[in-house]
Formats: structure tokens, C-alpha cells, sequence
């Protein structure tokens, strides 16, 4: 705890995960274990993983370089605005690897990488957020941190820089770090460091895998496990009464086979992902969206001049529902629709129609079409 200013206990009961620290001389007397042209050249190693940003001030534009760089790019540089980034220095460095033992009150495996950052004057990456805990020590040089600790804080993203920087930025707090000095940042803290004269930058970043990743790792974990003839099965099966239906006992039996994960879905998301999943026949990829698209006058006016509907072949229609409008699933797509055409679609390969359309059957038949998952025959 002697980084922390406080006991360990304190600072992960207070701050770790919830509210940004910031501790002066946490490394008194910092060393360098890397200077700034080590930095340099290893951000034009093969393999390294490593960005240089440039803000061009006056047109507020910034651009971004992705490594491995080339030597001749840093020849170029003017003498502020810019700041070279270098991720997994660890990995690559002893002596700033050495650098994680002063954390090591956080399991090891929660701890990605040391990033390290040279900037000159006024360089920085601008105002960001970002999705881990960062541990940012000062090394060298002067950063001025700038961040905005309110809850809530607008995370609307710039649409017109390569790097994700916030729209809106309003520091709650503006800090001058000297070297040694460390800035403890929970996720989603917008900040911005920008460099006051030249500086190095030591960001410890912590590992925090996403939700999608963990459950898409765990399936494809648990599936690997599975013998090919664990499968959906219905030996109680009754005779269909309504082309093209999922009816509840379907899904309960999908259900069943899904286990817990089913639980998860909940029964819309059961619904929904299960017509998706399988009206997506398994070698077609997307249906072809009409070369022209049409709209519902232009439809209604074909079908009335007996111009035929088809399904494109590939593509398998189901719907699923109780009510007069129920959803439509073709193609891996989902909409809702009326009860009568979601069964007309099922039924006929090329389905016909004895009145015109409602303006309800009208939309989604339009939409199939523009989709491309029902075609006029030629
Ligand atoms: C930097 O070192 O310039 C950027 C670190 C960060 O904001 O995540
Ligand atoms: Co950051």
C-alpha cells in the first residue's frame, strides 16, 4: 500500500472500481526504466503494438499513425502536439516489467499491460474514456490531467476522429503531475492528459474481458464438449397445423435444450433469436437486397396486375405468436406481421393473394422484396 498514500483494504474499498485517487509521490525519486528513444524504436519494432497521434491545433483535426512506425515519420515531427503511444511494453522490457510488482495487491491476471507514452509539448490523445481501471504514473516530465469525476458524464463520441474522443468535455478536476506522481482512473472517467513539455507517461491498464466476449468464449468452450449427437429432438412431436409455426411447445423444447442459457434470453429473446437462427439457411449468407426498391403503391399495382410473388429459394420463412399480428422471421430477419400472410408465406412457394394487400400485409411484403427474400418472377 505504500504507492497508495493508504492501506490497501482502504484504497479498494474506497476507490478501486468507484472514485478516481490522485497521489503525489507515490514513486518518489521515479528512475526511468526506459528512455524516451528506447520508446521510439520499439514503436517501430515489428510486433509492437504502438499508435502516434498528431493534433494539428489549429483545425483542431488529429491524425493517427499505427505501428509498427517508420523511423523517417519521427525525422518529420514538429517539436509539440504529437505523442507516441506503445502498449505491452512489459512484454518486451525487464526492467518495466518490474514496474507491476509494485501492484501486485490485484490478482495478476487482471492486469493487462503497462502502456507507455512519450509526448512532446501540448501532445496528448485527447478527452476519452476508456472501459478499465488505469493505474497513470508519471515519469518523466510534466502532464497536466484534466477529468471529470461527476456521475453520468456525456460519452457521445467525435464521428470525425479516427480515435474514439469525447464530443463533450467538462473537467471536474485539473491536476499538474510531477514525475512520481500517479493518477488512479476507475472505467469510465473521461479524461484528458496533455503533455507540459515533454513527457513520458506510465498507464498500468487492467484487464476487464466484456460480457459478450466471456459468454461467446464459455459457449464455444462448452460446445466443443458436446458429443455431435447432442441435438434438438421431438419424438412427441404432433402433426403441424399451421405452416411455418414455432408454437410454444417448440420453444419450450428449445428451451430444454439450451438449459440455463435459455434463462438468460428470456422468452422475447428466446423468440427472437431462435426464428433468426433458424430460418438462416446454412450455406446462403444475406439475401441480395432489389437492385431497385420498391414501395407499396408500385407493389400493389404489380399483384393486381397478376405479376407472381416468389420466395427466393434460400431463403426459410417461420413465424411465431399468438395474436393477429405475430412476428416473421425469413432469412434471419424478424418483422412483425399479419397472421394470415405469415402463413401464406409458409405455405406457398409462390403465394398469392385474392384481394389486394393491407396497407399492414403491403409493408411487409415491400420489405421482403427490397430484402430480397420474396422476388417478382421475371
Ligand atoms: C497517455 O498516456 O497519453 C494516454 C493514457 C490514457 O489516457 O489512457
Ligand atoms: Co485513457
Amino acid at each position: 500500500g505504500q504507492r497508495l498514500g493508504m492501506p490497501v483494504d482502504v484504497f479498494l474499498r474506497d476507490y478501486w472500481q468507484k472514485r478516481p485517487l490522485l497521489i503525489r509521490a507515490a514513486f518518489p525519486g521515479f528512475e526511468l526504466p526506459l528512455q524516451p528513444d528506447d520508446l521510439g524504436g520499439l514503436a517501430c519494432e515489428d510486433g509492437a503494438l504502438s499508435r502516434l497521434i498528431e493534433h494539428d491545433r489549429a483545425r483542431d483535426q488529429w491524425t493517427v499513425h499505427h505501428g509498427p512506425l517508420d523511423e523517417d515519420l519521427f525525422a518529420r515531427l514538429p517539436d509539440r502536439d504529437w505523442t507516441v503511444l506503445v502498449q505491452d511494453v512489459d512484454k518486451w522490457d525487464a526492467d518495466v516489467a518490474r514496474l507491476l510488482e509494485d501492484f501486485r495487491f490485484l490478482p495478476s491476471w487482471r492486469v493487462d499491460d503497462v502502456m507507455i507514452s512519450y509526448a512532446e509539448d501540448a501532445g496528448g490523445v485527447g478527452a476519452h474514456v476508456d472501459q478499465y481501471d488505469v493505474f497513470l504514473l508519471q515519469g518523466h516530465g510534466q502532464r497536466r490531467w484534466r477529468i471529470d469525476a461527476r456521475p453520468n458524464p456525456p460519452t457521445g463520441f467525435r464521428d470525425d476522429v479516427e480515435i474514439k474522443q469525447l464530443r463533450e468535455f467538462s473537467p471536474s478536476h485539473d491536476w499538474l503531475l510531477e514525475p512520481g506522481d500517479m493518477l488512479y482512473l476507475p472505467p469510465g472517467v473521461p479524461h484528458d492528459g496533455t503533455a507540459v513539455g515533454p513527457c513520458m507517461t506510465f498507464s498500468v491498464g487492467m484487464r476487464a474481458p466484456a460480457v459478450n466476449e466471456l459468454l461467446l468464449d464459455a459457449a464455444e468452450y462448452l460446445a466443443e464438449r458436446l458429443p455431435e449427437t447432442a441435438r434438438y429432438s421431438d419424438p412427441d412431436l404432433v402433426a403441424a397445423t399451421h405452416a411455418g409455426e414455432i408454437t410454444p411447445v417448440d420453444l419450450a423444447r428449445v428451451a430444454k435444450t439450451l438449459g440455463p442459457l435459455a434463462d438468460n434470453l428470456g422468452h422475447g429473446g428466446l423468440v427472437d433469436w431462435f426464428g433468426r437462427f433458424i430460418t438462416r439457411y446454412r450455406c446462403a449468407q444475406f439475401a441480395a437486397p432489389a437492385e431497385s426498391p420498391l414501395d407499396a403503391a408500385e407493389l400493389t399495382q404489380r399483384l393486381a396486375r397478376g405479376d407472381q410473388l416468389w420466395r427466393h429459394p434460400w431463403a426459410r420463412f417461420a413465424w411465431c405468436g399468438q395474436a393477429d399480428t405475430v412476428q416473421l422471421f425469413a432469412a434471419g430477419e424478424a418483422l412483425p406481421c399479419p397472421r394470415d400472410l405469415a402463413e401464406n408465406l409458409c405455405t406457398h412457394a409462390a403465394p398469392t393473394f385474392g384481394t389486394a394487400p393491407t396497407p399492414a400485409a403491403a409493408a411487409v411484403l415491400v420489405s421482403l422484396v427490397n430484402n430480397g427474400q420474396l422476388t417478382f418472377a421475371a
